[in-house]
């Protein structure tokens, strides 16, 4: 079922002499965009810019992912289908841009569950190429969790990279039990050495997960509760999304050109799949699930002009469910994979206002995320009680096993290209990083070097007892899946290791350092 170790190198590390960076290329970029050791715009990686002209800001409409219905419901659950495929669509005004999409659409068709219902999800690939789904933050059996080998041949067979001996035939049926709190989960490809490319051509969706206990709390929602998928992009002459890679087929070479290895970001935003849109909104408190999506790329959002009184932004919820409180911010910093539950509240604004959303980490489009235009009155009798719900707060000394985990450039080599390391070692489907205990709380002191590395770890949810030694700050509340780390900084983690046994990853979610080895095992034992 899975690779051998061999296949794993020849896929991954040693990849057929596509890779020929010259060794030390990746250190010194020439134009200003940022070599690798140092941040474009607060982010790792290097700027892409678009062959055509991008659109003026703030004149799409923000688009919604449509709900996906269930094709049948029983006493415990709901069974959905998703093709994956191609398709062209109109993402700059009057070009055609091909996306691979879940039913061919950028985002993904949402999912929602319910806590406790069974969803069972058949992906059917239609695409040119295998792929792997994963449900990033659900708390999932591991032959359904998307381990990045569990690959899905294409419906029209496969003849690249590797044979398709163990991979599913053209579809396969994803379980969830759904056995977690209310929370903003994504769906997302998580193929291999070839997440990055896949994911940046559009295959990630929204997945939310509803309880009773959320709903009595009286949030705004319908169509005030709104999720908003941030990513940013560029784009080739043709229109065509484009993406440094070795081997643009994606067939057998896996890597980026150049010092694109850093990690890839666009010079176009897209929030749900629109450049720089914009949102009509009554005067009222809106619910926004705010994703970052982005392969590289980090933000610092903020609203401009600020409301006269109150504050920018009131979180309830983080990547796995909402908070005990609410949280105060007028910015948010939001790595890779993070998510923000936020309400923000228009009536702090006049009928009339402009309000952008942007980015103070990027500069010139990079700075802009979209805009609000609060256009009409409306009545509200959404609230934001000042207790949320009640967590459990794990303490260090809840912890049985620590472990320290190094995420940096270095210790491996492949085609003279450094690769992303954990502890000096990249990733191996074969060697076990971590094996713990089924329902125990371990503590993982986790370490970003060279540059920052958002960390995210696959059925575990974790607190944040400390960032750099100190208070984990406003933006680590509540349970967490992915940690934002800046170069240098360590966090200590309590992770809780529930659910399931069996075979997970952790890794970092800048997608092309996970490309590039930055991936671990963990066995839950
Ligand atoms: Cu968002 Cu391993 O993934
Ligand atoms: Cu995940
Ligand atoms: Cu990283």
């Amino acid at each position: 079922m899975r690779l051998s170790r061999r296949d794993a190198l020849r896929l991954g590390l040693a990849a057929g002499g596509g890779l020929l960076l010259p060794a030390g290329l990746a250190a010194c970029n020439p134009n200003g965009g940022g070599g690798a050791n140092v941040g474009t715009q607060g982010s790792a990686g290097r700027l892409l810019h678009s062959q055509v002209p991008l659109p003026a800001p703030f004149r799409v409409p923000l688009p919604v992912p449509p709900v996906l219905r269930p094709r049948r419901s029983d006493a415990t659950g709901d069974h959905y289908r998703i093709t994956q495929q191609a398709a062209k669509v109109e993402v700059l005004p009057g070009m055609r841009t091909e996306v691979w999409g879940y039913n061919g659409i950028f985002p993904g068709p949402t999912i929602e569950s319910r806590r406790g219902r069974r969803t069972v999800v058949t992906h059917h690939n239609r695409l040119d190429l295998p792929v792997v789904v994963h449900l990033h933050g659900g708390k999932t059996p591991a032959e359904h969790d998307g381990y990045p080998t569990d690959l899905i041949a294409p419906v029209g067979g496969w003849t690249g990279g590797h044979s398709t001996h163990g991979m599913h035939q053209g579809s396969k049926e994803y379980v969830y039990p759904v056995d977690q709190p209310a929370a903003t989960l994504w769906y997302h490809d998580h193929r291999m050495d070839f997440t990055g490319p896949q994911v940046y051509m559009g295959l990630a969706g929204f997945h939310l997960v509803r309880d009773d206990e959320e709903e009595r709390l009286g949030l705004p929602h319908g169509e005030r509760d709104l999720p908003l998928m941030i990513c940013d992009r560029a784009f080739a002459a043709d229109g065509s999304f484009d993406y440094p890679a070795v081997d643009p087929t994606l067939r057998d070479t896996p890597g980026t050109r150049g010092d694109f290895i850093s990690g890839v970001l666009g010079d176009c935003i897209l929030v749900n799949g629109a450049p720089w849109p914009v949102l009509e909104v009554t005067n009222t408190r809106y619910r926004f699930r705010i994703l970052n999506a982005s392969n590289a790329r980090r933000y610092r959002l903020a609203l401009d002009p600020r409301p006269g009184r109150g504050s920018s932004f009131v979180q309830v919820g983080g990547d796995q469910g909402l908070l005990e409180q609410p949280v105060a911010h007028d910015r948010i910093k939001i790595a890779q994979a993070e998510r923000f539950d936020v309400v923000v509240d228009f009536s702090q604004y006049t009928v009339g206002d402009q309000v952008t959303l942007t980015n103070e980490r990027g500069r010139g489009g990079t700075a802009k995320i979209m805009q609000f235009v609060v256009a009409r009155s409306g009545s509200d009798d959404s609230r934001i009680p000042p207790r949320l719900v009640s967590l459990r707060r794990l303490q260090p000394s809840d912890a049985t096993v620590r472990r320290d985990l190094v995420f940096a450039r270095g210790g491996a080599q492949a085609h003279g290209m450094t690769l992303w390391t954990i502890n000096g070692e990249p990733f191996d489907p074969n060697r076990i990083d971590a094996d713990p205990t089924l329902g125990a709380v371990e503590r993982w002191r986790v370490r970003a070097q060279n540059v920052e590395h958002p960390i995210h770890i696959h059925l575990a949810p974790f607190q944040v007892a400390s960032i750099g030694g100190n208070d984990p700050g406003p933006y680590n509340q509540g349970w967490k899946d992915t940690v934002n780390l800046d170069n240098g900084d360590y966090a200590e983690l309590l992770v809780h290791f529930d659910g399931f046994k069996g075979k997970y990853v952790f890794h970092c979610h800048n997608l092309e350092h996970e490309d590039m080895a930055m991936m671990g095992n963990l066995q839950v034992v």
